[in-house]
């Protein structure tokens, strides 16, 4: 190799960088211990920094002290630190440590979900994976499903499945009539996007109205069927939301079941969030009715504390998404399953070993506990909370997510949001909800501390 390439670069056959290599491996897990996990006080990630200044690429290759200095100066300190134990802004929780590594062991493999013959082991491993999540959700044997790259691919699958269920014709000629779908006004962005994508446009994704803690309202889904059912309409999809992405609520899925399956509608369900409340004993009959599912989106790197990226959709008849995506992998051999025939992406990750460690390290006892404490955490939030005279709940919360509001009209939720964050107290997130900012906090941290000094 010339003098530009490194020598370890790569391990070189002879296995004489062996031991310099693993220095290298023992530092990033150095870094990883020292300098992200263990700054779980202090800032939440000092501002950004004008510029990042040393962007430039350099002519010739920098030494990897230089670049370990270069990442605990310039890259970690302006990350957003979610290992401060008063981090609760949005959905994302302090990564399993296990599944930390396996990212690495993922990357070491570096096998490609595209096809069998490129991922053997994993693709019997997804196939697993996504029987077990089906059985867990009531989706039954004939049931399917992929792993993505987090719930917008997923809700993107899923609606594709759902349009072409309806329009057969669709993958090869295109959309040749209008089509609707139904979701609540809580319902998460990636609809919308999912229409466009589908060529469906977003005008024709119908939003019904919530009760105030983000429930959909079964009347408002009832006239809506009628009104379109006039016009001669019937939607391709209704969307139920488990655990919605503002106030963690879960629509009522059994009714909404019902009445897909009474009119022939496509029934998906979003349970990107609150599907681990199936861990939940408490929890767990908020779901009742999942099972009526056409599909489910799940991410386990939400709620079930697996690093990203590791979500899923499962489908109740798993040739659908075969027929959905409609591509055959003509340079693959077709008689094994091909995981690329079955999804949006091409090249894959193999997060299935990720997500069977951590599944395989914590038990199904171990998702039960760590889901039970983050509910329990979240109660004694919400007590903390009301002892507060300056802030209030927003609305009881269903799972482990709660909304607040100031209670000083002199003091908005936005000036809160900023002050705490400022003073390394607790950070919150400012989503829109119902017209106003709010303060939403999700209790995932399991060392949780929302009364910092
Ligand atoms: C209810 C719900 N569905 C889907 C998504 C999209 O998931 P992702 O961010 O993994 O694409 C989110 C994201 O927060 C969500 O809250």
């Amino acid at each position: 190799m010339g003098e530009a390439v490194h020598p370890d670069f790569f391990m070189s056959p002879d296995g004489s960088n062996r031991e310099s290599l693993r220095q290298q491996g023992y530092r990033f897990v150095d870094l990883i211990i020292d300098d992200i996990l263990s700054r779980t006080t202090g800032d939440f990630g000092q501002p950004r920094p004008p510029a990042i200044a040393p962007f430039e690429i350099p002519e010739h290759g920098r030494p990897m002290v230089d670049l370990m200095a270069e990442l605990r100066r310039t890259v970690i300190p302006h990350s957003l630190n979610l290992h401060h134990r008063g981090y609760m802004g949005h959905m994302d929780s302090v990564p399993l440590a296990i599944t930390i590594w396996a990212d690495a062991l993922i990357a070491a493999l570096n096998n490609n979900m595209l096809s069998y013959e490129l991922a053997p082991f994993f693709t019997d491993l997804e196939q697993q994976l996504i029987h077990w999540f089906s059985q867990l959700f009531g989706l039954g044997d004939s049931a399917g499903g992929t792993l993505t790259a987090g719930g917008s691919l997923a809700n993107l699958t899923a609606l594709l499945a759902a349009r072409n269920h309806t329009q057969t014709e669709a993958s090869r000629r295109g959309v040749t009539m209008p089509q609707m779908a139904l979701v609540s006004e809580a319902a998460h962005t990636s609809f919308d996007k999912a229409m466009n994508v589908l060529g469906l446009g977003q005008d024709h994704l119908i939003r019904i109205p919530t009760n105030p803690r983000g429930e959909l309202q079964i009347d408002a889904l009832h006239q809506t069927l009628d009104t379109l059912a006039g016009r001669g309409c019937i939607p391709f999809v209704i969307v139920a939301i488990a655990g919605t992405t503002v106030t963690g609520a879960i629509d009522p899925l059994a009714e909404i079941g019902a009445i897909a399956r009474e009119r022939g509608i496509w029934f998906h369900v979003d349970a990107a969030y609150g599907g681990a409340a199936i861990f939940s004993e408490s929890r767990r009959s908020h779901l009742r009715g999942i099972e009526l599912a056409d599909s489910i989106t799940f991410n386990p790197q939400k709620w079930l504390w697996v690093a990203r990226t590791c979500a899923m959709v499962l489908v109740r008849h798993a040739p659908t998404l075969g027929r959905a995506l409609d591509t055959p992998l003509p340079y693959m051999d077709e008689a094994q399953t091909n995981y690329g025939s079955l999804t949006l992406q091409g090249t894959r990750r193999t997060d299935s070993l990720k997500l069977w460690l951590a599944l395989q390290a914590l038990g199904q006892s171990g998702c039960r506990q760590l889901v039970e404490d983050s509910l329990m955490a979240t109660e004694l939030f919400c007590q903390w909370v009301q002892r507060q005279p300056q802030i209030d709940l927003i609305c009881e919360p269903t799972l482990n997510i709660a909304c607040l509001r100031s209670t000083d009209p002199a003091v908005s939720n936005a000036m809160l949001q900023k002050q705490w964050i400022a003073a390394g107290r607790r950070w919150l997130s400012l989503p829109l909800w119902r017209g106003d900012r709010i303060l939403k906090a999700v209790v995932l941290h399991p060392h949780q501390q929302w009364h910092q000094p």
